[in-house]
């Protein structure tokens, strides 16, 4: 009985596909690679940017079970994701995207409609409108805070990551929710560590290739669902808090923001409702997408920099010359970040070369469309290969080289795409190129990195995961510097 079942469900599987290709059949498809294994790669990134050399920047192969197409030069990529973004900026629909998001109110995983677009918009004047002004002195107190736990340290060797895992958390708890303590801080930072790891993890995502396997006991899926519980709770008392706080007409942080937003356009007829779910999703979002990818940057940037001394002196030399080695509180703010052109200059060399969302997120074709003169139909997966256009050789000179100099020399082009492009963009990028300028001034300015007991980070990533581009755990030495650096106390 059951094998016919299978029997069955192979059948019409092969009739499905075979239909499909049939259908497909006078279009001018990119070219297909063979292979069925390309999931496994440790290296995924860097695996399809070697196909593109010998099939060009645009093809099709299977990644698990379904079809995508995989776009691997910047040309390609802007065409697509600016030039057409209304044929691309859709995104699947996957198993493992409803199960942590079972409403289907979630910003990074929704697919596009013009309820998308309206949630992204109030998402993104939150952060660009609504706290604006208080995200600089923000991430420079909380950045001065955890130099001044560092410089407690001593220079003992530190699990640089988490460190800076809990402080980019921190940030956003405050813009998100108002809050910084510790106590509140911790179990959310645990919270979303648990969520990345239960997400990625290979019982979960195999849902996505074998749905039905979500009917068997599955411990890996349990843990997740564990987690979300866990995620809802915290979430759920922050918006109770709020609402029963919230001022009409003020707002304290993006969370009261977004309230707000969702309360007005009840008035309004639009796009169908924006609820306090799409709220509570948003804040979900802030939190997986803002934590530890820019967390990451910041230890590939000083995994870089303890391979690069002589990077090092010239940053420093750089920082006392622009701040004067004798005040401690003095600062450059962000807007005149030109004034520290190999700081801007190393920040973008860390993001092109170790892009943590090296993939982005997938994307999905509303409708027929084509790139580099190849057909599109509707519907296809759409992979843009970020890291792959930050290598590319006929743009960069030595593209695996760390060369901040690269963005110095007259007439160098602007940096790549690390944050995406298009309707899809990045949220957080102004947030996150935030952070990383001013979390390195004042950690380059106060501390020396060095390597404990002289052995140097791996700078190869840790095997592909799914999403991000993990730097492989390793402890630094920040050594203070003899003058005193900003929230020294004298
Ligand atoms: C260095 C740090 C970061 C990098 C490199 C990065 C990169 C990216 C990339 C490549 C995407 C996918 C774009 C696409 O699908 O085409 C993305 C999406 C997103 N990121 Fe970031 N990100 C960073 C930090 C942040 C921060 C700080 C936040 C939140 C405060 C954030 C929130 C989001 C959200 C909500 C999305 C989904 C956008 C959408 O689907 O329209 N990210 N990010
Ligand atoms: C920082 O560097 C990038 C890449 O070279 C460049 O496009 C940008 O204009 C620089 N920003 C400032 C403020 O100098």
């Amino acid at each position: 009985m059951l094998l016919l079942a299978l029997l069955l469900l192979s059948l019409l599987a092969a009739a499905r596909l075979l239909w499909g290709q049939w259908r497909l059949r006078p279009l001018h498809l990119p070219p297909r690679v063979p292979g069925l294994l390309h999931l496994r790669q440790p290296d995924l990134p860097g695996h399809l940017l070697g196909l593109a050399r010998q099939f060009g920047p645009v093809y099709r192969l299977r990644l698990s079970l379904q079809e995508v197409v995989v776009l691997n030069s910047k040309r390609t990529i802007e065409d697509a994701m600016i030039k057409k973004w209304v044929d691309f900026a859709g995104r699947p629909r996957m198993l493992s995207y409803k199960l942590v998001s079972p409403a289907e109110q979630d910003l990074s995983l929704g697919d596009y409609s013009p309820l998308w677009k309206a949630h992204k918009k109030l998402a993104r004047s939150a952060l660009l409108l609504g706290v604006r002004g208080s995200m600089e002195p923000l991430v420079e107190q909380l950045t001065q805070e955890f130099c001044e736990r560092m410089r407690a340290r001593a220079g003992a060797p530190v699990d640089i990551q988490r460190e800076f895992s809990l402080l980019t958390c921190s940030v956003i708890s405050c813009l998100t929710f108002g809050v910084k303590d510790a106590a509140t801080v911790r179990p959310i930072h645990d919270c979303v560590q648990e969520l990345m790891r239960t997400w990625d993890h290979w019982s979960v995502q195999i849902l996505d290739v074998i749905p039905f396997l979500r009917f068997f006991p599955n411990p890996g899926l349990q843990r997740l669902r564990r987690a979300m519980r866990t995620r809802d709770r915290i979430v759920e008392q922050q918006l109770r808090r709020h609402k029963e706080s919230l001022v009409p007409g003020q707002w304290r942080d993006m969370t009261d923001y977004m309230l707000h937003g969702v309360w007005k356009q009840s008035a309004e007829e639009g796009a169908g409702q924006l609820l306090e779910g799409h709220v509570h999703m948003a804040v979900v979002d802030l939190f997986i997408g803002g934590t530890e990818t820019t967390a990451t940057t910041l230890s590939w940037a000083l995994a870089f920099l303890l391979h690069h001394p002589e990077i090092l002196r010239r940053l420093q030399e750089e920082l006392d010359r622009e701040l004067g080695p004798a005040d401690p509180g003095s600062r450059v703010p962000y807007k005149e970040r030109a004034r520290l052109p190999l700081l801007n200059a190393t920040i973008s060399e860390v993001l092109r070369l170790r892009p943590v969302v090296p993939l982005a997120l997938p994307h999905r074709t509303r409708r027929p469309s084509s790139i580099f003169g190849y057909h599109i139909p509707e519907g296809t997966v759409v992979i843009p290969n970020l890291q792959a256009a930050h290598l590319d050789e006929t743009v960069w000179e030595e593209p695996h080289e760390f060369r901040p100099d690269r963005f110095l020399e007259p007439g160098a082009g602007p940096g790549g795409l690390p944050f995406g492009c298009g309707a899809r963009v990045c949220l957080g990028e102004p947030l996150a190129r935030l952070e990383l300028f001013v979390v390195l001034a004042h950690v380059l300015r106060a501390f020396t990195p060095l390597p404990p007991a002289g052995a140097l980070p791996a700078l190869q990533p840790q095997p592909w995961g799914g999403i991000n581009l993990k730097v492989q755990p390793f402890q630094v030495r920040l050594q203070p510097r003899d003058h005193p650096g900003p929230g020294a106390r004298q």
